[in-house]
């Protein structure tokens, strides 16, 4: 690829269903030129969140949608090469919503947010895993929304993804007695089990995760962190302690429907065990990110955060990648590396 080029991957229409790559189109346009007190990044690690699957469809949202035509949202980490700008200077390694293209020239300022700095000492690409917005989700909805404590058994399902084997391993360090994973398959049940120091895992792809649910929490479950949504979240909602508090993180078996879910069918479960749903989003907790980060850096330096990331290559592979999330293919954080940085 000649650097001179930027390749940008645009929205070309919204999806109907599952994630196409014809909702997608390759465009080559000139390295823009450095002026104006702006800076000239070189995105390097791609973001994929199953929130863009939201961007991309013209409904209701905590966002607007990607236009159509416009270069496709994502969060995204980067290497400043070049600035006019008195804050960046070249060689810096900036975060933020960098979107699916490989230079960005910018004032700082995203559609989603301002650009940060990437702390020294720090994996830049741990910025959007661990310390990312899955870390810091599974943080505040662990602690805040599920407020877990001592001797709660805990469910997380999506377990062995970005979000959920963090909530996961962060209810354990808040003293929580049993925690279950639900995930798809051997391979993520066993890395839950062996590695993120999950009680238990169950493969909701070929166990039946009600009966599971039973056996492992014959006292009920206190705190459901809820990344799936459906029949997994049905499951749960059968099996509740009293008092339990259900952290409403995401349903991403939803989210290619075409016609919306008409919810669970046991919610008066709610009723009948005094329980909370609460939906919550992590931007909502901006003003704390730095309290989060602090805590997860601490517990991935001691060893009791394991965090798994996916690394895909090739920008051009970004439809590909994102279509991942909802097969399950991936273990841990979604990321395509698209450029090695070009400043030592
Ligand atoms: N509320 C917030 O502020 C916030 C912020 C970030 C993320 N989220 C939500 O958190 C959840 C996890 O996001 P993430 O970024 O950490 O992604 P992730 O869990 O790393 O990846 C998505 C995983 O979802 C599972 N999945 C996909 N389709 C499924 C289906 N039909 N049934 C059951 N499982 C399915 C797959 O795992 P299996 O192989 O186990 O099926 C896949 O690996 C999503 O619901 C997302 O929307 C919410």
């Amino acid at each position: 690829m000649s650097e001179g080029i930027n390749r940008q991957v645009l929205l070309a229409r919204r999806p109907v269903g599952e994630i196409r790559d014809q909702d997608f189109e390759l465009r080559e346009a000139p390295r823009p030129e450095v002026g104006g007190g702006q800076f000239l990044v070189r995105n390097l690690w791609l973001s994929f969140d199953p929130t863009q699957r939201g961007w991309m469809s013209d409904l209701p949202g905590y966002m607007p949608p990607v236009p159509i035509g416009g270069v496709m949202r994502a969060l995204a980490v980067g290497q400043v090469v070049e600035s006019d700008h008195p804050e960046f200077k070249a060689g810096d390694y900036v975060s933020g919503g960098l979107g699916w293209q490989d230079w960005i020239l910018t004032d700082g300022m995203t559609e989603v947010g301002p650009l940060q700095r990437v702390p020294d000492g720090i994996d830049p690409k741990a910025m959007l895993s661990v310390l990312g917005i899955t870390g810091l989700t599974a943080y505040f909805g662990m602690i805040d929304v599920g407020q877990v404590a001592g001797g709660d058994t805990v469910v997380v399902s999506g377990a062995a993804g970005a979000t959920g084997s963090v909530a996961g391993q962060i209810a354990a360090i808040k003293g929580a007695s049993r925690v279950i994973g639900i995930a798809g398959g051997r391979e993520k049940c066993g890395w839950l089990t062996d590695v993120a120091g999950f009680d238990v895992a169950i493969d909701y792809r070929t166990e039946n995760v009600l009966t599971r649910l039973a056996d492992e929490a014959p006292n009920g479950i206190d705190v459901v962190f809820e990344n799936v949504g459906g029949d997994i979240l049905e499951a749960s909602l059968a099996n509740l302690a009293m008092r339990a508090r259900i952290a409403l993180c995401g349903a991403i078996s939803t989210y290619n429907q075409v016609e919306p879910s008409p919810g669970p069918r046991n919610y008066l479960q709610l009723v009948i065990k005094r329980a909370r749903l609460e939906g919550f989003l992590v931007l909502d907790y901006a003003p704390r990110f730095g309290e989060a980060v602090d805590a997860l850096v601490g517990w991935v330096n001691e060893g009791r955060v394991h965090y798994a990331e996916d690394i895909q290559e090739g920008l051009e592979n970004a439809p590909a990648t994102l279509r991942r999330l909802f097969s399950g293919q991936n273990l841990g954080k979604q990321l395509l590396k698209i450029a090695d940085a070009p400043i030592a």
